[in-house]
């Protein structure tokens, strides 16, 4: 028998969750982000409970893309970090992939090729990882009109935003303005702004297509909101069995550098997950999760393999109940925020031992 120590995955979440980002995009249409395997909840599943209400994915990169094609969906998927080789560009052209180019060694590479997919030009208004200078759109865009077929084939543009999370910041307002003015000369074309974050902002303009990706998992993009505060459905729950239970004495210790010293008797229990499974190794004691539908603490240091926890507050307890590490009861934006991180790397770092359960 393998051990029980799961992610189980809500499909029926990611569907609700979808239909939230596309009330909150009103008329801009929304391609499903489902990079990094689905965020780490598997992309062919993500894509499959998608297919029927998303008209377009979007990934970082060819892989990702050709991960959807093998799981028999024909939507476009747009490559969010364009291409690496110069042979993906006729790649791309003939499995409808429409990489977003944003360095002009891309747009060499699409002069050249034989075969011209759909493609956007990224744009860099203020966040500065990617992306041509705003004011210098219209030369790229010139440069591509020489050739007709090129011209034809630009979808439109992109911009990424820095600061979407935090809805006190004026970043967002300012790379929105600059993109505004920026593709003006082209209206009509293709424009698409918005992550997760941008769904929450008020009165944010999402133009033609949004963006959504850790929202779509249940995740919140937002600086001190969990997911489930902004209405969202945890889709994976992180779950493993409490292997063994022991009653400590005060003054006891548990696990590596004796760290949590227990300063009164106290029952824990042992569950197996650790940072071999992708559980963060930096959430530290007090971390939540749950057993019997109560919430209990973790103490001392994350294992391998094992991390302990306070059993006070579940005396029911038993050897073989599962433990929820995140999910539903708890969120993983909190276990997040005690690890010194976001929910997007918890869920993106769900290791391969752990099997995933639809
Ligand atoms: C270009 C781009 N668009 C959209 C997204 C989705 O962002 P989020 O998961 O915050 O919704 C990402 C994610 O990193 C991205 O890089």
């Amino acid at each position: 028998m393998p051990r029980s120590t799961v992610a189980r995955i809500d499909t029926s979440a990611i569907r609700h969750n979808y239909r939230m980002a596309c009330e909150r995009a009103g008329s801009a249409r929304v391609m499903a982000v489902i990079k990094a395997d689905g965020y780490g909840h598997g992309i062919a599943a993500v894509a499959r409970a998608l297919a029927d209400e998303a008209p377009r994915y979007a990934v970082a990169c060819l892989e990702e893309a050709l991960a959807i094609r093998e799981a028999g969906l024909s939507q476009p998927v747009v490559l969010l970090q364009g291409i690496h080789q110069r042979d993906d560009m006729a790649e791309c052209a003939r499995r409808g992939f429409h990489p977003v180019l944003h360095s002009d060694y891309q747009l060499d590479w699409l002069g050249a090729a034989a075969e011209i997919p759909a493609f956007w030009l990224k744009v860099n208004t203020g966040m500065n990882r990617l992306g041509f200078p705003a004011e210098s759109l219209a030369a790229r865009v010139d440069a591509l009109s020489a050739k007709p077929v090129l011209q034809s084939a630009l979808q439109g543009f992109v911009t990424h935003f820095a600061c979407a999370d935090d809805p006190a910041s004026q970043v967002t307002a300012e790379q929105t303005r600059r993109f505004s003015r920026a593709v003006a000369p082209w209206p009509h074309l293709e424009k698409s702004v918005g992550n997760s974050a941008a769904h929450f902002l008020e009165g944010q303009a999402l133009f033609d297509w949004s963006r959504p990706g850790i929202m779509l998992y249940g995740g919140s993009p937002m600086i001190g909101q969990t997911g489930s505060e902004l209405g969202l459905k945890a889709a994976m729950t992180l779950e493993a069995p409490l292997i063994a239970t022991r009653l400590l004495q005060a003054g006891d210790c548990v696990g590596y550098g004796a760290t949590w010293v227990a300063d009164r008797d106290t029952r824990m229990g042992m569950v197996a997950v650790g940072y071999g499974d992708g559980y963060p190794r930096h959430a530290g004691t007090g971390t939540p999760a749950a057993i019997r539908g109560k919430r209990i603490r973790l103490i001392g240091r994350v294992s391998m393999d094992m991390l302990a926890v306070d059993l006070s507050s579940a005396p029911d307890a038993r050897e073989g109940d599962a433990v929820e590490l995140w999910g539903p009861q708890v969120s993983v934006d909190e276990v997040a925020a005690h690890a010194g991180t976001i929910g997007y790397e918890l869920l993106t770092g769900v290791t391969a031992r752990v099997p995933r359960l639809y």
